[in-house]
């Protein structure tokens, strides 16, 4: 295991991102973590983060200096090279001047770092103060023409520092320079692979449930669905899911849960039909926020009312990923953005949490869910939002504008499937505007509802386009939609990126 110290760059996750992708695990951690920790973890390697600090300012991150001593090789990026030069008794000062983005790298001395790597070579760098002198026991091994210490090492006692970042992509021989860290300098191997990871996960929730009962709110999302089968694996019937259909899904996907888990993996899963309970409650309502916040908490008051009738459960599982925990801050995180998974579970329930995915990304969920069996519709689902289908109905919410925007969907979906474009396009759905147009039919004069097809592409959802369907499958899309389902006499594609509008329309 290689551990990763978090001093603040906006860059700390792509390390442990590139490093896992070498097949060897990573963590990152607060650079708070104590000594005591760093030990029980026996990491093989240690990397220091770069950072927005300066390693004079009173409040500038620190790490334990006692990690020099451990005699577990140091990699220092920016940031990490200018802490340990100052830790050990090096000089570090203000640049005369900042430098952003590339520079030419000339390696002077081959240090292990740079094995099989070419003298010149780009870099990319990103620092307002530099090391002016170097600890005793170190040398210099590349130089660039702003920065005389570009990288230094103290082969003896295996500790490195370089002053550009070798985990963005504008680093040319970055990646070659963290493999030599990885496995020359620290002796580990690439045997980082999902089943060991499952394996590990499951002898630990073993360990830590013994004999008790899980619950799990089970949603047909990819976070919730890895958890629930990971769990289960490791614990079978002693995991209860519980999975609340509140009558705003996509067609058949009430059935498909249930068909996957509860008959495929053979889970004890609880299904919950409070359809009527939330149409009732939407009855009347307008307000695109006033329909988000009855829908969160009555998911919370049927989620409380199913858990309490069941007996003796000590933990929730709930599907937090690594980014919501780096991103709800450490110390250390110069952007927070709080996480709120279970978001206003009742206090009084007194669940101990399991979390077996907060150190995995998003695609590597996606690969552990393959690993495990569950199938493609699943795993690559694209995002469906917590308030479902009733924030795709414009105004009031009824059941016959949920079927018609469920039905126009499943069109919408089978032909976007069919033209082969599911992993092109981000998120594709349909909306109900809920606005009615002159139309002719046969003969007939029709005044019916129009529908209105969105489809992103995006990389988070912060920002989109957009997307280019091809006219071809466009126009099946609208033929069959209007043909297909009753009440509908108009298609049309809306053509707005986010922003200024946003994905959703409501
Ligand atoms: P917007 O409409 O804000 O959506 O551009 C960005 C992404 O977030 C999803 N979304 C939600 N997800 N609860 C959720 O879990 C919500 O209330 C919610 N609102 C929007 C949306 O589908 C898109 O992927």
């Amino acid at each position: 295991m290689i551990l990763v110290l978090d001093f603040g760059s906006q860059y700390n996750q792509l390390i442990t991102r590139r490093i896992r992708e070498f097949g060897v695990y990573s963590e990152l951690h607060p650079h708070t973590l104590s000594i005591e920790d760093i030990k029980k973890m026996n990491p093989k390697g240690i990397i220091l983060s770069g950072g927005p600090n300066s390693v004079y300012d009173e409040k500038s991150f620190r790490c334990d200096e006692r990690i020099f001593e451990l005699g577990v090789p140091v990699l220092g990026i920016c940031y990490g090279m200018q802490l340990m030069t100052y830790l050990l008794g090096g000089k570090v000062e203000k640049a005369k001047h900042r430098e952003y983005g590339k520079a030419a790298l000339q390696v002077k001395e081959k240090s292990p770092l740079f094995e099989g790597l070419p003298d010149d070579q780009i870099v990319w760098m990103s620092h307002g103060d530099l090391v002016a002198d170097i600890p005793n026991g170190f040398k210099v091994d590349a130089t660039s023409p702003s920065c005389p210490f570009a990288a230094i090492s103290n082969d003896e006692r295996n500790m490195y520092g370089v002053q550009f970042h070798p985990e963005v992509r504008h680093t040319e021989f970055g990646n070659d320079l963290l493999k030599n860290f990885v496995f020359r300098i620290c002796g580990c191997t690439n045997s980082w692979t999902m089943e060991n990871f499952i394996e590990m996960q499951i002898e630990n929730i073993r360990k830590t449930v013994g004999n008790k009962k899980v619950l799990c709110a089970l949603s047909g999302g990819v976070d919730s669905s890895v958890v629930a089968v990971l769990i289960h694996k490791a614990i079978g019937n002693q995991l209860t899911c519980i999975f609340v259909d509140h009558g705003l899904l996509r067609k058949g996907e009430a059935e498909s849960v249930m068909k996957t888990f509860s008959e495929g993996f053979n889970m004890n899963v609880i299904k919950v039909d409070a359809k009527d309970r939330f149409l009732e409650k939407l009855k009347g309502v307008t307000d695109p926020e006033k329909k988000r916040k009855i829908i969160g908490n009555e998911f919370i008051y049927v989620f409380d009312d199913e858990a309490a009738k069941l007996e003796g459960i000590e933990f929730l599982a709930q599907g937090t990923l690594y980014t919501d925990i780096i991103e709800s801050g450490t110390q250390t995180a110069q952007t927070i953005k709080s996480h709120h998974n279970v978001g206003g579970l009742p206090e009084d329930m007194k669940f101990q949490l399991i979390e077996p995915l907060n150190t995995l990304f998003k695609d590597e969920v996606r690969a552990l869910g393959t690993e495990l069996g569950i199938p493609d519709e699943i795993v690559w689902r694209q995002p469906f939002p917590g308030p479902g289908l009733a924030i795709r109905v414009l105004g009031e919410v009824t059941e016959e504008k949920l079927e018609i925007v469920r039905e126009s969907d499943a069109i919408l979906r089978e032909e976007i499937k069919k033209a082969g474009l599911e992993r092109d396009i981000w998120q594709y759905f349909t909306v109900l505007p809920n606005i009615r147009s002159v139309g002719v039919m046969g003969d007939a004069r029709t005044y019916d509802h129009t529908i209105g097809i969105r489809a992103v592409t995006s990389i988070d959802g912060m920002t989109s386009d957009w997307a280019r369907i091809p006219w071809e499958v466009l126009e099946v899309i609208s033929t069959r939609i209007v043909n297909e389902v009753p009440h509908v006499n108009r298609v049309v594609y809306d053509i707005t990126s986010k922003p200024p509008a946003t994905i959703e329309w409501e």
